[in-house]
């Protein structure tokens, strides 16, 4: 197995923080975040997710950065090294084998956002024909940028971890925040769009207390913090021990959460400012526009309905969609790629080839195969799967690894910490409240 020497460090907290960040926020954010509140009834799926993800995220997360660093290597070889970890080999191999379900279907959303981005720039060339062609809804331009998303991403990968993923981290999330503030400021000045600040942020209390807003809101917090699946863990495993953890995945989940929340202030007001001009933005049985409807259809109408200008603002958008998804995707394929890295000496431009090569062809199945085969890989990827991986890390940093080894990790980097009300209160977090709380939520979502 390598050491870190060769393995590739981030050359600073900035980079660490950016790459985390930019794994976590991504297309759920932007997009899965204002859709769930909106089908949940508004402010209460807010406040549910706000609580799921400090009493459920934050302390698994910080239990993946102090695994990851503590064994400096991915999840399959952390399990292989800390002592106690053996029988938890198999779910390191469920933890990658889920990322590279979800980095495939991921890649081809992201592609369709590259494809409307492009739309939207032809259009801006008046190249009409073409840009219809680009964003037309069936399998050959969708395999043709889910193949380009792939290759962005692969490129990324292949440069390594500090010029590849802490060198792109660093330039694109900061321009994401802008383009994001950009867009809110702009449709919050449009007709209609406070009508949609209200049913985002005023509690419709007839669904607070429906169990299938907690499994939403779980599903979404992990999903949104990249959760179990152990890109997190690798990440860490690149920083440096100077870093605080604590802190840094404090940052995280909160950086994480402002994105979403800014997004919620985005797409929401939006979807009501597009009914306002025409558009409908309710299904048969009242619920608000989702998923796949929402994001090609609802959107797009309203840029339609804003003019020339329109077409700016649809290329800003999914632009900002296509770089919140890329910074997303190359910590999911750095998952399986350090694993060959790390555990099989493979060096890192063929790994990624491989890598890239197995998910893409797994892209092209369900691409070609359409919804039936997409809707069950995000469930099973994203309501069982992460979820299960996420309860097993619990019992492993909870239960099995050494107390006496995650002090020291948390410690270095924050020396006070083996003293603090913090190091009582998280144990028992990871213990006994975070994984109860998953399993409810799981059992629940059998019911
Ligand atoms: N957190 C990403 C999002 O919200 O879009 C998705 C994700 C990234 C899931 C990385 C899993 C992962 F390993």
């Amino acid at each position: 197995m390598k050491d870190h020497n060769t393995r590739g460090q981030f050359t600073s907290s900035l980079g660490f923080i950016m790459a985390a960040a930019g794994s976590a926020i991504g297309l759920g954010n932007i997009w899965g975040f204002p859709t769930q509140t909106a089908m949940n009834g508004g402010a209460g799926f807010v406040l549910a997710y706000i609580v799921l993800i400090f009493l459920i995220g934050y302390p698994l997360l910080l239990a993946e950065f102090v695994i990851g660093r503590y064994a400096q290597s991915n999840p399959i070889g952390a399990y292989m090294k800390i002592k106690g970890g053996r029988p938890f080999i198999p779910a390191g191999f469920l933890g990658l084998l889920t990322v590279g379900f979800v980095l495939s279907f991921y890649c081809m959303v992201a592609g369709k956002m590259l494809a409307h981005f492009v739309g939207s720039f032809l259009e801006m060339l008046q190249l009409s024909s073409w840009a219809q062609w680009v964003v037309q809804d069936h399998w050959s331009p969708s395999l043709i940028f889910t193949t380009v998303f792939f290759l962005f991403t692969w490129m990324i990968i292949s440069a390594g971890v500090k010029n590849g993923i802490e060198k792109w981290s660093t330039r694109l999330m900061p321009l994401l925040l802008v383009l994001m503030i950009v867009l809110v400021v702009y449709v919050l000045t449009l007709d209609g769009a406070s009508q949609g600040l209200k049913a985002y942020l005023l509690p419709d209390f007839s669904k607070i207390l429906r169990p299938q807003l907690l499994i939403s809101a779980l599903g979404q917090a992990f999903f949104s913090l990249s959760l179990g699946v152990g890109g997190m863990m690798v990440l860490a495993s690149y920083t440096s021990k100077r870093e605080n953890l604590t802190r840094m995945g404090l940052l995280v989940t909160l950086a994480d959460l402002v994105i979403a929340f800014l997004a919620g202030l985005l797409i929401i007001p939006a979807m009501y400012v597009a009914a306002a001009n025409g558009t409908a933005i309710f299904d048969a049985q009242g619920n608000l526009t989702s998923g796949m409807e929402l994001i090609f259809r609802v959107l797009p109408a309203l840029f339609d309905s804003l003019g020339n200008f329109g077409v700016l603002v649809s290329a800003v958008f999914f632009l900002l969609m296509s770089l919140a998804a890329i910074t997303s995707s190359i910590s999911m394929m750095e998952v399986p790629a350090s694993y060959l890295v790390d555990n099989k000496a493979v060096p890192r431009k063929q790994a990624t080839f491989i890598v890239g090569i197995i998910f893409w062809l797994l892209a092209v199945v369900i691409t070609v195969n359409g919804d039936w085969l997409f809707g069950l890989v995000v469930t099973a990827t994203t309501q069982y799967s992460q979820p299960l991986l996420g309860l097993l890390i619990c019992i492993f940093a909870g239960w099995v690894m050494d107390r006496n080894a995650i002090i020291k990790e948390l410690s270095s980097g924050n020396p006070q910490i083996g003293s603090s009300l913090f190091m009582k209160i998280w144990p028992i977090f990871v213990k006994f409240i975070t994984p109860l709380l998953i399993l409810m939520v799981f059992l629940q979502s059998f019911l």
